[in-house]
């Protein structure tokens, strides 16, 4: 049987191996009007989490993942850390110290990690932010899961769908970030947030479809 607490363990876990993997490619993204760190800030940040994997307080969801988001807070530099760290945080607390999670409970908790981040960074969908990829990504999920969908099918949606919104953040002027410094210039390159939310969400896709789902 797979518990709430492996499937969590398994998409942290999945979200700092794609961070660290991806290193390059997200500064890339960044490089083009941000300052280039974004990939940097993400790898060292997961690096960390996973060097210390063992010795996280995992005895429910809830702990686990604000236990994951204190880690991030403080050992990811830059703008990246806190809105990340937030994010971590308040969907462990929307997870509770219930043993058990509903896809409605995983909406709410997305729903929750995206209000931490617009508080935090004082933005808001179309600002060109990873907000741009987690939000429309969150909607889908639950849509999917409204019918019928289960976690699988709904989570290959919702990475399709992250794709997408990434993708269309080409059109986007930066409102938010290092990246607003450079105004209308900043339109014409993807946002590498959403872009590092959108692989992710693939990564995360895949992994539950050979490991994550429950019997
Ligand atoms: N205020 C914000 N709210 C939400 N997301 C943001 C905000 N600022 C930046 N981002 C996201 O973070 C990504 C860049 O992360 P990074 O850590 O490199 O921040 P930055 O803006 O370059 O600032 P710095 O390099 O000084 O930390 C952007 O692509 C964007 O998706
Ligand atoms: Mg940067």
């Amino acid at each position: 049987m797979t518990t709430a607490q492996q499937q969590v363990e398994l998409v942290v876990r999945t979200i700092a191996e794609t961070a660290v993997e991806n290193e390059k490619y997200f500064g890339d993204l960044d490089a083009v009007v941000g300052d280039g760190d974004f990939g940097y800030s993400l790898a060292r940040g997961f690096e960390k989490l996973l060097e210390g994997w063992d010795d996280l307080d995992r005895s429910d969801p809830g702990t686990f993942l604000k236990k994951t988001g204190m880690v991030i807070t403080s050992r990811i530099g830059g703008t990246s850390g806190p809105l990340w760290g937030t994010a971590f945080m308040r969907a462990g607390m929307t997870a509770g110290a219930d043993g058990e999670l509903s896809g409605e409970q995983v909406v709410a908790m997305l729903r929750a990690a995206a209000e931490g981040i617009k508080a935090r960074g004082q933005s808001d969908v179309g600002d060109k932010t990873l907000l741009d990829a987690l939000v429309p990504l969150t909607d889908r999920l639950e849509q999917e899961l409204q019918a019928g969908a289960d976690g699988a099918a709904a989570l290959a949606a919702a990475a399709e769908t992250a794709r997408q919104a990434a993708e269309a953040t080409t059109e986007m002027v930066a409102r938010r970030g290092r990246a607003s410094y450079t105004g209308e210039r900043s339109k014409g390159s993807v946002d590498a947030g959403a872009m590092a939310v959108a692989v992710i969400t693939d990564r995360v896709s895949k992994a539950w479809e050979t490991q994550g789902a429950s019997s």
